[in-house]
C-alpha cells in the first residue's frame, strides 16, 4: 500500500500534511531525491543519501538527521508499505515559517512517499522512444536535486505535447541531458555522456551505467557532444532512476541510426537488469 510520511509520523498518503507557510510549498527552497526499490531492496541508497547531502550542503540547508538515519528511514517506510517494488520520494525543505526571503531559524521539514514502481510501457521500452531538442533554460546549478523544477516540467510537456517522451536540454550549443535523465550517444562502439559539471545532475544511474561500460571494457568518453552529433550518431538513450536504460529511436522527428534500439544500448540495459536482480 502506498504510504506517506511527514516530520517524524507515518501517514495515511491522502493525508493534508503541508502548512500554508511550508517553504518547499513556497518558494520551492528544498531539494528532494527519488529512490527505486527492487524486491524490497532500495538501489544504491547511499549514492542517493550522499547526492542528497550534497544538495543540502549546496543550498546551505542543515539536515537534521545522519545518512544512516535517513538510510533507517526509507528502510522502515518502505517495509511498511509491504511494497516490494516501488519509488520512494524524499523531500527535505527549510522548513515552516511566515514568508519571508530570509532563512528562518526553524527545522527542516521532511515528507517522503512510497508507492508501487511506475511501470514503463513494455513497448516503449521495446521500441525505444522519441525525444525533441529543447533549449536548456533552467539556472546555473542544475548539479543541486531542487524542487525547483519547472523549466524541467515546461520543456518535458512540450516533448509530451508533441507525442515525445523526453526534451533534450541544449545549452550554449550542446547537449547538457534530459529533463529528468542524463543522455548518453554511441558512434562507431565509443560511448559519449556529457561530463559532470554544474550544468548536470549527476544521476546514479548515469553512475550505474558509467560502472557497467567500464567493467564491459567498452570505450567511454565524457566529453560534450552537439545536436548534430547525437543525429549522426549510431545510438541514443536516457537514463534515470524510473526509466532506467531507455533507448531513444528519433529526435525531432529524425531517425536515429536504424531507428531502433540498438545493440549497445540493449546489452547495457541488460547488464543493469543483472545488477538489480543481485541486488
Ligand atoms: N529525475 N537529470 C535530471 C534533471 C533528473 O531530474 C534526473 C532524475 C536525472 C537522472 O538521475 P538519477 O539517475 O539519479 O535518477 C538526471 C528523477 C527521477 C525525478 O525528478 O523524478
Amino acid at each position: 500500500m502506498s504510504i506517506g510520511y511527514a516530520n517524524g509520523r507515518f501517514v495515511n498518503i491522502h493525508e493534508p500534511v503541508i502548512p500554508i507557510d511550508e517553504r518547499g510549498h513556497q518558494f520551492g527552497d528544498g531539494i528532494y531525491e527519488v529512490i527505486r526499490v527492487y524486491n524490497g531492496k532500495p538501489f544504491m541508497l547511499k549514492e542517493h543519501l550522499e547526492r542528497l547531502f550534497n544538495s543540502a550542503e549546496a543550498i546551505k540547508l542543515k539536515l537534521d538527521k545522519t545518512l544512516e538515519e535517513y538510510e533507517r528511514l526509507i528502510k522502515e517506510a518502505v517495509e511498511k508499505s509491504q511494497l516490494s517494488d516501488c519509488d520512494v520520494y524524499l523531500q527535505i525543505t527549510r522548513g515552516i515559517s511566515i514568508r519571508n526571503h530570509l532563512f528562518p531559524d526553524v527545522p527542516v521539514s521532511t515528507t517522503m512517499t512510497v508507492r508501487p514502481s511506475k511501470k514503463l510501457d513494455s513497448q516503449l521500452r521495446e521500441n525505444g522512444v522519441s525525444a525533441i531538442f529543447h533549449d536548456d533554460e533552467r539556472w546555473q546549478n542544475c548539479y543541486i536535486k531542487t524542487l525547483n523544477l519547472l523549466p524541467n516540467i515546461l520543456a518535458k510537456q512540450s516533448a509530451h505535447d508533441q507525442g515525445c517522451y523526453e526534451a533534450i536540454l541544449v545549452r550554449d550549443g550542446y547537449i547538457t541531458e534530459g529533463t529528468s535523465s542524463n543522455v548518453f550517444i554511441v558512434k562507431n562502439r565509443t560511448i559519449y555522456t556529457t561530463p559532470l559539471s554544474k550544468h548536470i545532475l549527476p544521476g546514479i544511474t548515469r553512475m550505474a551505467v558509467k560502472s557497467i561500460i567500464e567493467s564491459l571494457e567498452l570505450p567511454l568518453a565524457e566529453e560534450k557532444f552537439t545536436k548534430d552529433d547525437v543525429l549522426a550518431s549510431d545510438e541514443v538513450f536516457i537514463t534515470s532512476t524510473t526509466s532506467e536504460v531507455l533507448p531513444v529511436v528519433a529526435v525531432d522527428g529524425k531517425a536515429i541510426g536504424t531507428g531502433k534500439p540498438g545493440d549497445v544500448t540493449k546489452k547495457l540495459y541488460a547488464k543493469f537488469q543483472q545488477k538489480i536482480a543481485n541486488l
